[in-house]
Formats: structure tokens, sequence, C-alpha cells
């Protein structure tokens, strides 16, 4: 899947990292559930519904959380970013008001050889404020 996204698609917003499974730089949200893309054949994919970093910014505005990782500098290289992004989506969308522990739980998965975690982390407890402020 990831291939089919970079290569066919032209959609090179999802990055390739390890390749086998366990950095998290390729997530990508497939029918609902975060998923390594470099784990799941392009097939499996057919006729579903596919989230990638692409998706998240409406136009010319950011979402919050890619306004937030530039505000906090949560980024170095960047290949890990996409992943951060997508999978701290979909954590905000499940749980709005996560913990520290919810948000590192949830990252598990997501490496970054870069930045540490606490910029990451800080990008995306503000980013969850403001995503409970505007829905008031
Ligand atoms: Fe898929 Fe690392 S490239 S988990
Ligand atoms: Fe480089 Fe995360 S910013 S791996």
């Amino acid at each position: 899947l990831l291939e089919a996204l970079r290569d066919a698609a032209g959609m090179t917003g999802t990055k390739e990292g390890c390749l086998t499974g366990d950095c998290g730089a390729c997530s990508v949200v497939l029918n609902g559930r975060i998923v390594d893309s470099c784990l799941v054949m392009a097939p499996e994919a057919e006729g579903g519904t596919i989230q990638t970093v692409e998706g998240m910014a409406d136009g010319q505005n950011l979402h919050p959380l890619q306004k937030q990782f530039l505000q906090h500098a949560a980024l170095q290289c960047g290949i890990c970013t996409p992943g951060f992004l997508v999978a701290a989506k979909a954590l905000l969308e499940r749980h709005p008001d996560p913990t520290e522990d919810d948000i590192k739980y949830w990252l598990a998965g997501n490496l970054c050889r870069c930045t540490g975690y606490e910029k990451i982390l800080h990008a995306i407890q503000d980013a969850a404020a403001e995503l409970r402020a505007s829905s008031k």
C-alpha cells in the first residue's frame, strides 16, 4: 500500500522508514484503523477509505496539529512527521482530551530519531486544547 500511494498515486506525503512495521513513518488510516501501510498489500485496501497526511489541511489552512508541530518545532528531518500527524489526528478524534500517558501509549508505534518526544507531546496537547476550544 505504501508503494501504491507513493509511486502509483503520487501521494508522497506518506513516508518510507523501515519497511518492517517498526517505525510508523508510513502510518495511514485504512477504514478507520491506523495501519502501517508498508505491511498492507495494496489490494487489501481496494474499495476502502484511506486517510493520509495529504487530507489533513483544509486547502491552505493547516490542521491544528500541523500548526502546533510547526509552532513547537516538533520535527527536524520530517520523515516521521506524517505518521505522527496521522496517528495523533486519529487519537484526538477518539480522545479529545488525552492524558500524557494516553498520547505516549497511542504513539508508541511511531518513532522519531531527531527531536526526542517532548516537543511532539506538547504539540499534540496544544492542538487538542485548540480543537476542544473550537468545538465549544
Ligand atoms: Fe512502515 Fe516503518 S516504513 S513501519
Ligand atoms: Fe526526523 Fe522524526 S523528525 S525522524
